[in-house]
């Protein structure tokens, strides 16, 4: 989590190519598991921005917990991007299915075959959009992470 210059917005640490804009409001950070966001107070955040990171966390369930308890009531908002689990019937299922076991030594931990959507469906939150949508996929071998959602939430 990061946290920026007027100390209300947090963003995920995380690779570089979705964190560029907020460098510039950023003054400090903290490393840690989502799953246990302990040092932040309840209701302490107006956003929260993560981009493919349930797909890696141990505890996809902990973590939007964790996000929904810091989030302020009403006014904080969730902004989400992921790759998930394909619809059933959608062949990107069959390949997620096939590659899932190797697929987490090979990148780090990512997951192929979650439910994302559903775990922050889930979640409890009053205001919930999640859009499907197929992400563009430059090479083949990446092709499991074709099927993806975006979306928002606050509680
Ligand atoms: C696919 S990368 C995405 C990075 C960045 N959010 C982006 O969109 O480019 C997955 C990220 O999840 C982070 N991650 C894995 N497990 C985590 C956990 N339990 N809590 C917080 N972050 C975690 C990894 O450190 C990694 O930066």
């Amino acid at each position: 989590m990061r946290r920026s210059r007027s100390g209300s917005k947090k963003v995920p640490r995380g690779k570089p190519q979705t964190v560029p804009k907020y460098e510039d409001n950023l003054t400090d950070y903290i490393c840690g598991k989502a799953e246990q966001m302990s040092q932040f107070a309840d209701d302490s955040f107006d956003a929260v921005v993560c981009t493919l990171v349930l797909c890696a966390v141990d505890n996809p369930e902990a973590v939007v917990k964790e996000i929904k308890r810091v989030l302020r009531p009403k006014v904080g908002v969730f902004y989400f991007a992921e790759h998930v689990f394909a619809r059933i019937g959608d062949g990107t299922r069959v390949i997620q299915k096939v590659a899932e076991p190797i697929w987490p030594t090979l990148f780090y931990g990512c997951h192929l075959m979650r439910e994302s959507g559903e775990v922050i469906r889930e979640a409890g939150f009053k205001v919930c959009k999640i859009t499907r949508f197929d992400l563009h996929i430059p090479s083949p071998i990446m092709y499991p992470l074709r099927s993806a959602i975006y979306g928002i939430a606050s509680k």
